[in-house]
């Protein structure tokens, strides 16, 4: 295992301290103009996707700097005790094995003496099998009719990973499949979902690691009685319902045939799942060929992470940067803006990705930490937000570093679509890192004929400070195996600075308590006399309700 050291005991924290204070004063602008190379040096190719980080605030010596604190704080043990399967997530007894699920290199991986990789191939397999019997019209419903309907049941990391990808990749969606995605207890979201399918045509996926998750199980009930009202005989769910978890006997209690079981382990974090069986519903959606290329993907870029030294490492340079803000500059907040429709959730997918696992307070040794740990991850696709809060990332005062997201090559070429996005994609950047200064301001404004007090008056408010930096990728086309890559190269990025941190990133103790509160309120809300037995606020908020639900 990798020691637990306080990042800020470190040498190069101290340097970076000073260092940082030093490029405060510096302005990116001054950065490019004195190395016409800096484009080439601080910009990396994998595969199909070019990462260009040369618009930050950085320099050769603030990035040795970072790598070098990446090494006090023993970086690379830790991948290799990610990687060797050691119980690195310590709070549970657990390994972090998502990368086995993609490991197609026929090699084995070892936990505690087994290997795990004879159960990962067989699950697939299985997938592999279904996929195909489904697709080709063999199992069909209890009519006769095919399936035509996925009904993706499931929360958090049961439905994100999902979610995102299916929306990904779209393009690549099998003709006549039609997933559905329903997570929200809210039954607003079941409800609105049945609509729109048939019992006959429609297989339900519940996929729940626990198999326990409030939200997951009422949803499955509903739609299983809904299910039950139309097809009359309970022999009919075995054609209609499969479940996706780790938990065999609480799949059985609810009714499901462990024949359409299909399982993953403990060792696959909830938000780190899509690889596993969880992604049956994008198997389905997008043919399991396709959903290997993805995995294929991912096992390339762990292969980078695992095998490129640090300096051209795209994951640990991503995670070095992002520290570097959010640790020395008091960011709070990152913005994952892809300008490619189809990844709309990709933002909201590693925000659960980033923040349920580094928003930790509490260090590998136990102690409440002293320094900034897991930034608010957020953001939409260009060019939606640039007309909704780029404002505030242009001229706010707060510093919100970027990654800007774009396909080369689009999907739907269609006239000059691409090009306008392109222009928009290159341009931010450009704005954020340039911005405008006063006399450009004022040369722009004497030219459309200003002059004098009007012009004293409006200059202040169009002056852009720029210096805000981003990430850029460039990806040739989003493809299974790119979006493959892409999400395992922003897994690694949030592994290292866990690491860096010396926090526990592969538990979620903090989504507990509300859980536990919700358990303890519902049984409350059932009767109808008035609650006395919280704070005066959730009192007063509960007997509300209970007068104006009447
Ligand atoms: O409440 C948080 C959480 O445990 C996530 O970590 C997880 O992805 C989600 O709930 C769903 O859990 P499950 O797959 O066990 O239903």
């Amino acid at each position: 295992m990798f020691p637990s050291k306080n990042p800020t005991t470190t040498q190069a924290w101290q340097q970076l301290q000073e260092h940082a204070s030093r490029m405060k004063q510096v302005h990116m602008r001054d950065l490019f103009a004195g190395d016409a190379q800096r484009f080439d040096k601080l910009s990396l190719r994998f595969e199909d996707i070019l990462f260009d980080y040369s618009k930050n605030l950085v320099t050769e010596e603030t990035l040795g700097l970072l790598q070098e604190l990446a090494r006090e704080c023993q970086a690379e043990a830790a991948i290799r005790a990610m990687f060797g399967a050691e119980k690195i997530n310590a709070t549970e007894n657990r390994a972090v094995l998502h990368t086995a699920l993609r490991n197609t290199s026929g090699k084995p991986v070892l936990l505690d003496g087994q290997d795990v990789m004879q159960d990962v191939n067989a699950v697939l397999q299985k997938m592999e099998r279904y996929c195909k019997k489904i697709h080709s019209g063999e199992l069909k419903g209890y009519t006769g009719k095919p399936i035509r309907y996925i009904v993706n049941i499931g929360i958090g990391g049961s439905d994100l990973g999902p979610v995102m990808v299916t929306e990904a990749l779209r393009p690549y969606w099998i003709k006549d499949m039609q997933p559905y995605f329903v997570s929200n207890v809210d039954g607003t979201h079941i409800a609105e979902t049945l609509k729109k399918v048939t019992p006959e045509e429609t297989l339900f996926l519940v996929a729940s690691k626990t198999f326990t998750t409030q939200e997951t199980m009422t949803n499955a009930n509903t739609a299983r009685q809904w299910f039950l009202e139309q097809a009359k005989d309970e022999a009919h769910i075995a054609l209609h319902f499969a479940a996706l978890s780790t938990n065999e006997k609480a799949v059985k209690a609810f009714g499901i045939n462990p024949e359409n079981m299909f399982e993953f382990w403990d060792w696959v974090g909830g938000r780190y799942s899509l690889w596993s069986a969880i992604g049956l519903s994008i198997a389905l959606t997008i043919g399991f060929d396709h959903f290997k290329a993805l995995l294929e993907g991912a096992h390339a870029a762990d292969r980078h992470f695992t095998e490129t030294p640090f300096d051209r490492n795209i994951p640990v340079i991503m995670a070095l940067i992002g520290l570097w803000y959010g640790n020395f500059f008091d960011a709070a907040t990152e913005a994952i803006l892809p300008y490619d429709q189809y990844m709309h959730r990709f933002a909201a997918y590693f925000q659960q990705g980033n923040m349920e696992s580094n928003g930790k307070y509490v260090d590998r040794n136990g102690q409440p930490v002293s320094y900034n740990t897991g930034p608010i991850v957020w953001g939409e696709p260009g060019t939606n937000g640039q007309h909704a809060f780029y404002q505030l990332i242009h001229q706010g005062t707060r510093l919100i570093p970027c990654d800007f997201i774009a396909p080369a090559i689009s999907h739907n070429p269609i006239g000059d679509h691409h090009v306008k996005l392109l222009s928009n994609f290159f341009a931010q950047t450009e704005a954020l890192m340039n911005g405008k200064t006063p006399e450009e301001v004022r040369a722009e404004l004497e030219k459309a004929g200003m002059t004098g007090d009007e012009l004293a008056k409006l200059l202040p408010y169009k002056v852009f400070t720029g210096n805000r930096p981003t990430n850029s990728f460039l990806v040739k086309e989003i493809t299974p195996r790119s979006l493959g890559s892409l999400i395992a190269l922003y897994e690694h990025k949030i592994f290292i600075q866990g690491v860096i941190w010396n926090i526990y990133t592969f538990d979620q103790w903090g989504v507990e308590l509300g859980k536990q509160l919700a358990n303890k309120i519902l049984p409350e809300l059932q009767g109808d006399e008035k609650v006395s037995a919280h704070d005066a606020s959730t009192n007063g908020l509960i007997n509300a309700w209970k007068a104006m639900k009447v």
